[in-house]
Formats: structure tokens, sequence, C-alpha cells
């Protein structure tokens, strides 16, 4: 079983990277942009990508092989310069863009130059994380706006490709995932609001992700899963 994990760097996306090393028939690949994670493994091989680069991603297909199950696990929610936004008075046009640059293109990018890889005889994912404050229909509380845009677009992205997968990679499973509030940097400072026992380890989603890979197949493409296995609104 060959597994990309985008953004193995990431809180979530470590944590997938070492959920999947731990099956005897799988090798992991897995990206990161800046720092090479220290996690060595003979079934392991990094590739230092920025996917928000299309050259980037182009150069990193033609080393792969035929995949079972991607997933993108990188994203962004606030950077050195910038905390999600309050109100719309705080909108900034270049944070909204950089939202859209990391949140959205890279799975467009990714099903761009890696539908092929994908396109199996057995089933296969292609997954993003996104986040449920991305749908439209839950959203009941306003505020961060450039995050929660670059989610919903996100979603309608993933939605577009699983439709045109039905006809050309029948095969393959699209699906956009909510992890849940879970302990990585990117969470870290909105932290102290999240009521006991709803803050999550990487390890556990990592774990919850899975056990949807497993009870879904192409059958179940086009559908938003939260981390408890419950299909949420788009
Ligand atoms: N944590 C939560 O509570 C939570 C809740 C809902 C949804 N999510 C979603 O879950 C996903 C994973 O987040 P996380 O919590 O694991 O965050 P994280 O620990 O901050 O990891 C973010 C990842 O994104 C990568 N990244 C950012 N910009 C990139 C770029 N331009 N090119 C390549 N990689 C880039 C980072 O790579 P480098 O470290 O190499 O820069 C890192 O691997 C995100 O999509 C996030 O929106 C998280």
């Amino acid at each position: 079983m060959n597994v990309l994990i985008v953004g193995g760097s990431g809180g979530i996306g470590l944590a997938l990277v070492q959920h999947y090393l731990a099956y005897e028939d799988a090798n992991i690949f897995a990206t990161y942009r800046t720092q090479k994670p220290s996690l060595n493994h003979p079934k392991l091989t990094w590739f230092k990508v920025n996917v928000t680069v299309e050259s980037d991603i182009a150069d990193l297909a033609q080393q792969l092989p035929k995949l079972r199950l991607l997933i993108n696990a990188i994203g962004m929610l606030h950077d050195g310069e910038h905390n999600p936004e309050k109100t719309v008075n705080d909108f900034d046009s270049d944070f909204f863009n950089k939202n859209i640059a990391i949140n959205v293109t890279p799975s467009l990018l990714l099903a761009k130059h890696l539908a092929h890889h994908l396109k199996t005889k057995s089933s296969s994912h292609f997954i993003t994380i996104s986040a449920k404050i991305g749908s439209i229909e839950d959203n009941r509380l306003g505020g961060w706006v450039s995050y929660r845009s670059s989610k919903a677009a996100l979603n309608m992205a993933l939605k577009t490709i699983s439709i045109e997968w039905r006809f050309k990679q029948s095969n393959t499973c699209v699906l956009a995932f909510h992890p849940g509030t879970t302990d990585t940097n990117l969470s870290k400072r909105f932290q102290q609001n999240v009521p006991e026992g709803k803050l999550f380890t990487p390890e556990y989603v990592a774990e919850c992700l899975n056990n949807i890979i497993c009870h879904t197949s192409a059958n179940d493409t086009g559908k938003f899963y939260s981390y408890d296995g419950s299909i949420l609104p788009w």
C-alpha cells in the first residue's frame, strides 16, 4: 500500500505518517516545506515540497509510484503577522490571498498532477484536511473570515473534483475531513475555551481519519466527514 502524506511535518501530518508506518505492507511518502522532521524509517521517504508551487508538485509526481491513499494535511490559520480576523474590519487582502494559496490551491494542484497515480484497479482515497468552520450551513458565529472562506472554497474544490472523477476514475473516493480541535501549533493560541475532552491529540485524529478511510469507498465520494464519522453539511 503506497501512501502519500502531504505536510508530514505538521502536527496532524506527522501523526498520520507514524500511523501508517505501523502497517507492515505500507510504503510512506511524505512532504515537508521547511524543516525535515527527524523521523526516519526504511519504509519512509521524505520530499521537500512547497505545495503552493505547481512545478514543485509536478516534480514530486514524477518521483512517485501509484498510490492507494493521498492525504493533504497542510494548512494555515495564522502567520507571524496576522491572526484570524475577529470582524471584517480586520480584513487584509494579502492575508486573505495567503489563506487561499495555502488552504485551497494545493489540493487543486495535487488533483491535477496526481490523479493518474490514484487511478488504480482497486479503490483509492484523495483526502484533504478541511475544517467545520468552512461549512456555510454550519456558520452561526461569523469571524475568521479569511480562514473560513478558504476552507469553504476548499470544500467546493473537493466536491467539484469528486464529481469529475466519478466519471474519469470511478475507484477514487474524494473526501473532506474535519479533525476537531487538535493540539498542534496551528491551534495552540486558541485552545483556552475548548471544552474538557474536546482537545484531541494528533494521534487520536489520525486513528479517526483511518477509521473513516476503512469504512468508505468510491460510493461515498464527495462527502465531508467529521472525526467521529458523522457527515457534515457543506
Ligand atoms: N489543529 C486544529 O485544531 C485543526 C482544526 C481544524 C482543521 N485543521 C486543519 O488541519 C490541517 C493540519 O493542521 P495542523 O493542526 O496539523 O497544523 P500545523 O501543525 O501547523 O501543520 C501545518 C502544516 O502545513 C504545512 N504548510 C504550511 N504552508 C505550507 C506551504 N506553503 N507549503 C507546504 N506546506 C505548508 C506546514 O509545513 P512546514 O511545517 O514544513 O512549514 C505543516 O506541515 C490544516 O489544514 C488545518 O487547517 C486543524
